[in-house]
């Protein structure tokens, strides 16, 4: 029996046994109270405002497993609204709580609200953040990490220790400050360098905080996001390589890397094995596709270890085109490993994706315009906005004719002229799309969908046509929730529209996403059952137009 047959099966048997036995389908929960307030930091030697949760930054990170489910209690002490949303979470049936201001009423100041989502069928790194206003670059963010059910093999030995590592690039400017920059119409420009876990190296005492202690001969796991606001990561570990495992979610091809390009909106796992001289290495971050690149530096201790870290850091890959072509290179390495067992959040079979016929091709791409003046990003020319009441209660409540209209997106870009306006696309429940990411602008992009992983399929150079289908990897291609499009390039991702809910298709790239580019897919279910969607969540705050409406009645269902 292949291990694809034994999954099934011992989904077969834990079905049966959970259908005698309720009890133990019942699974784990896992309770947080978080208190989100300010605090003074200082990374890059200028003090600034940041967001804290209990007190730190990065914030508390959330350990759990398969299809636990998480319980957090958010307290807003901040000065303004908040939100926080579970990048890569998939949120089954539940863009309810998807946090963002497209899904939910935001938690006012003084306020408190309770996310209750499970982590379904996932495994693997994932990052929180606020996604309201430009809190994002003050912090608010953590590491959240999902492991394998204990009967699930993982196709690596279980590492001495886990690190999670955040990485985002820095801007001394307080988010109020980025924000009413941004609304004056104008970029907030290039960030001021580079953290790692809220430090840059530079002013911090190294050996002191060191970012990790190993023990020689021994392997460890670091998850690594990258949750920065524009700037492109090369991290590495002098004196070490880095095995990549896991990819956003999905366990990989174990390659080898000396150092690996980490887009905005993207996490991974790699081991590393205390191999070397027991001292100390820096791990260095610095940014990519940068004229003068920001570096960041932390410690990496060996327990026992005697000496400080060399001071000649290991240098990053070139940059201008041959860098592109590197990283266009790497992106190719990245393979799913197919015989390797997880939990796979996709269908059943759909790991066949190459075979799927596809059902409809969305071909987007960023745009960048002044309206009246101002900057504006879009997709295919219409710049988002939030309108007061999210999306998904709009529509749900039946008035979504009195606040946007479906499908200014096209599925071809238009060449007329800038549209501002809420953005939604409908999208027929359990289509398999294929969505084309072309960027025709001289700097990179990511992009981001909530509710989904995708096969990441091509990222490749120049202009997209059908007949490049034939560069699609349709074999193992890893099943991811971003995906970056290099200058003047193209990729491809393909996914099967089955969660039903309100979906954000994002930037990641913060000062983007705010003005505009961005927006959202409309996946309805025609059986409104409990078996696609769930109820609107009992405690779930209603505000702007639907503001003291009855909860209409519930769906049917399980
Ligand atoms: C994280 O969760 C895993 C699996 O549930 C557990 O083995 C590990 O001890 C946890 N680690 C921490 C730091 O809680
Ligand atoms: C706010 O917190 C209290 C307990 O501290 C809890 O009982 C209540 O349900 C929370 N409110 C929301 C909307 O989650
Ligand atoms: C894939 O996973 C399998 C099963 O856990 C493991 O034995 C194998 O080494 C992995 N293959 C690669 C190429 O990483």
């Amino acid at each position: 029996m292949n291990n694809q047959a034994m999954e099934s099966r011992m989904i077969f048997v834990t079905l049966l046994l959970s259908a005698s036995i309720r009890v133990i389908a019942e699974d784990p929960y896992l309770f947080f109270e978080w208190k989100v307030t300010y605090g003074t930091i200082a990374p890059l030697g200028v003090p600034k405002q940041a967001i804290l949760i209990n007190g730190q930054f990065p914030g508390p990170k959330i350990n759990c497993t398969s299809n636990n489910n998480i319980v957090v209690n958010v307290y807003n002490q901040l000065d303004e609204p908040l939100l926080l949303s579970w990048s890569g979470v998939q949120q089954r049936k539940n863009s309810w709580q998807d946090g963002t201001p497209g899904t939910m009423c935001p938690i006012l100041p003084g306020q408190n609200y309770t996310y209750k989502f499970q982590v379904k069928d996932q495994i693997g790194s994932y990052f929180y953040f606020p996604t309201t206003g430009l809190q994002r670059a003050a912090g608010g963010i953590g590491m959240l990490q999902v492991h394998s059910r204990d009967l699930i093999p993982v196709p690596f030995d279980r590492p001495a220790n886990e690190f999670a590592v955040i990485l985002g690039d820095w801007y001394n400017k307080g988010h109020k400050t980025l924000k009413r920059i941004l609304d004056s119409g104008r970029s907030i420009g290039k960030p001021d360098g580079i953290v790692i876990n809220g430090k840059s190296g530079k002013f911090d005492d190294l050996a002191a905080e060191p970012l990790a202690v190993m023990e020689s001969g021994k392997t460890y796991r670091y998850r690594i996001c990258n949750a920065g606001l524009k700037n492109s990561i090369n991290f590495r570990l002098q004196g070490h390589t880095l095995k990549l495992v896991e990819l956003e979610g999905s366990h990989t091809v174990q390659n080898m890397y000396d150092s690996i390009d980490l887009h905005v909106g993207q996490c991974l796992s790699v081991l590393v094995t205390a191999n070397q001289v027991p001292k100390d290495y820096y791990f260095v971050a610095s940014s990519r596709f940068a004229k003068r690149p920001d570096v960041a530096i932390a410690v990496v201790h060996y327990a026992n270890g005697n000496g400080p870290a060399s001071p000649v850091l290991p240098a990053a890959p070139s940059e201008n085109s041959a860098g592109i072509a590197w990283s266009m290179n790497q992106f190719r390495s990245f393979r799913w490993n197919l015989t390797a067992s997880a939990a796979r959040p996709n269908p059943q079979g759909s790991y066949h994706y190459g075979k799927i016929e596809i059902t409809r091709t969305i071909k987007l791409t960023n745009t960048r315009s002044l309206v009246n003046g101002k900057l504006r990003f879009g997709i295919n020319g219409v710049s988002h906005v939030d309108p007061e009441t999210p999306l998904k209660l709009v529509e749900y409540f039946g008035l979504a004719d009195k606040v946007f209209k479906y499908d200014i997106v096209k599925d071809e870009p238009s060449n007329g002229p800038a549209v501002v306006a809420p953005s939604v696309v409908n999208a027929v429940f359990r289509n398999f799309v294929e969505i084309i990411f072309e960027n025709h602008e001289k700097t990179i992009q990511t992009w981001h969908l909530d509710g989904y992983s995708f096969f990441a399929v091509a990222i490749e150079p120049g202009r997209w046509s059908p007949d490049k289908r034939k560069l699609y990897n349709l074999q193992d291609a890893v099943s991811r929730h971003t995906i970056h499009v290099y200058p003047n390039s193209w990729a491809a991702v393909m996914t099967t529209l089955d969660n039903a809910g309100m979906w954000n298709l994002r930037s990641e790239m913060w000062e983007r996403t705010y003005l505009g580019q961005q927006m959202y897919f409309s996946v309805l279910s025609p059986a409104k059952s409990l078996r696609d969607e769930y109820n609107i969540p009992e405690s779930q705050q209603l505000c702007g137009i639907v503001k003291g409406f009855p909860k209409p009645t519930p769906y049917a269902g399980t």
